[in-house]
């Protein structure tokens, strides 16, 4: 799979030093990504929020260097040079290289930071590819005198970390493809455009923290365990009947068929993993002891907020910002108990990458 223009090399003599700085969020999925194929390529369509609280900042300076057609970089995390991240940047930059084959002409020194802490047990590689794939994609527009283009930052987020796809793009994004959605694709993620009720815009997502120990399956893992996995065609058909279902509950404004698939498919994607073989189990004690008390909560006040999870035992917490105090008090009262130390993120749909310098 490639994508057209895929990027050239620069005059030598007009090459100039610099450095470029973005800030990206992470994302969550309402529908989830679970299941690969080919070269990073989703075997269903996703759709998620972009956050604004949990997310990367990444600063990349430059510097030409001789184009012995090698990479060459200093990779700093939080302050402290981390060579294995550092490593994983280089493999990456080596094996996409065609698509900025610039990257040879160049040293770089990057540094990146999370604003959420590393023991958070929050997936990072959704924000850390995307700012660093902002900042490149900054460097080439440089280079050759145009405009960013987020298409291609989608595309290669996407060939760095499936999800990271999602998260150039303000408020709301889809990846992957579905016949009756205009311009998804399987290669990158797009910002959805369509109608949606304004009150989407407004939610909160509250990570809650039960675990800071790391997953005992990372989720490349988890994907691989897809192939075998003998719901995987029922799954990849759901999640394409409800892609359908929540984009139009979303602009009909029927929060109740909202959350019912949201809970539906964060329920679905941790079943998947424990019918996988060898099955596992990333839910904690706490997870579900949130889950119910969220749900005995709707039950008895009404109020529309739901849960979500990613490929981890934190509980996201979605919901408009018309009840935000009414929740704060639930949050605080009833389910803060469960935290790792109190911890919670306060988060919001965001509105995507930022540049900083
Ligand atoms: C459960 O994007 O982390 O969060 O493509 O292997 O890097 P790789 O996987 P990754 O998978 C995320 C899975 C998920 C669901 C989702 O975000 O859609």
């Amino acid at each position: 799979m490639s994508y057209n223009p895929t990027g050239q090399k620069y005059d030598p003599s007009a090459l100039t030093s610099g450095q470029v700085k973005w800030k990206s969020p992470s994302n969550i999925a309402l529908v989830k990504y679970w299941g690969k194929y080919g070269d990073q390529l989703p075997q269903n369509p996703s759709i998620s929020f972009t956050l604004d609280a949990a997310h990367t900042i990444t600063s990349v300076g430059f510097e030409p260097k001789e184009d012995d057609d090698k990479i060459k970089l200093d990779f700093s995390f939080e302050g402290k040079s981390n060579l294995p991240f550092g490593e994983k940047i280089i493999k990456f930059l080596e094996k996409r290289k065609e698509y900025f084959p610039w990257v040879t002409q160049y040293q770089f020194t990057i540094n990146s930071e999370n604003s959420f802490p590393h023991s958070s047990g929050i997936a990072s590689s959704a924000s850390g590819m995307s700012a660093l794939v902002m900042c490149l994609m900054d460097i080439e527009s440089q280079l050759g005198n145009k405009k960013i283009d987020l298409t291609k930052a989608s595309f290669l987020s996407r060939l760095a970390s499936g999800s990271a796809s999602r998260s150039v793009y303000p408020e709301l994004s889809i990846w992957g493809a579905n016949s009756s959605i205009a311009n998804s694709t399987n290669l990158n993620a797009i910002g959805y455009e369509g109608e949606v009720n304004p009150l989407f815009s407004t939610f909160h997502d509250d990570i809650l923290i039960v675990s800071a120990t790391e997953k005992s399956v990372s989720s490349t893992a988890g994907h691989a365990l897809m192939n075998d996995n003998v719901y995987a065609e029922q799954r990849y058909a759901q999640a394409n009947a409800n892609i359908l279902k929540l984009i139009r509950a979303m602009k009909e404004s029927d929060l109740d068929t909202f959350g019912e698939i949201v809970e539906s498919e964060a329920m679905t994607l941790h079943a998947l993993m424990m019918c996988s073989t060898p099955s596992y189990v990333l839910m904690e004690p706490a997870t579900l002891s949130i889950i119910a008390d969220i749900r005995a909560y709707r039950k008895e006040t009404g109020h529309h907020v739901y849960f979500t999870l990613d490929a981890g035992p934190n509980i996201h917490l979605l919901y408009p910002d018309n009840i935000r105090e009414e929740i704060n008090v639930f949050v605080e009262k009833q389910l803060k108990k469960y935290c790792i130390d109190g911890n919670i993120i306060r988060d919001q749909v965001g509105k995507g990458p930022k540049k900083l310098l």
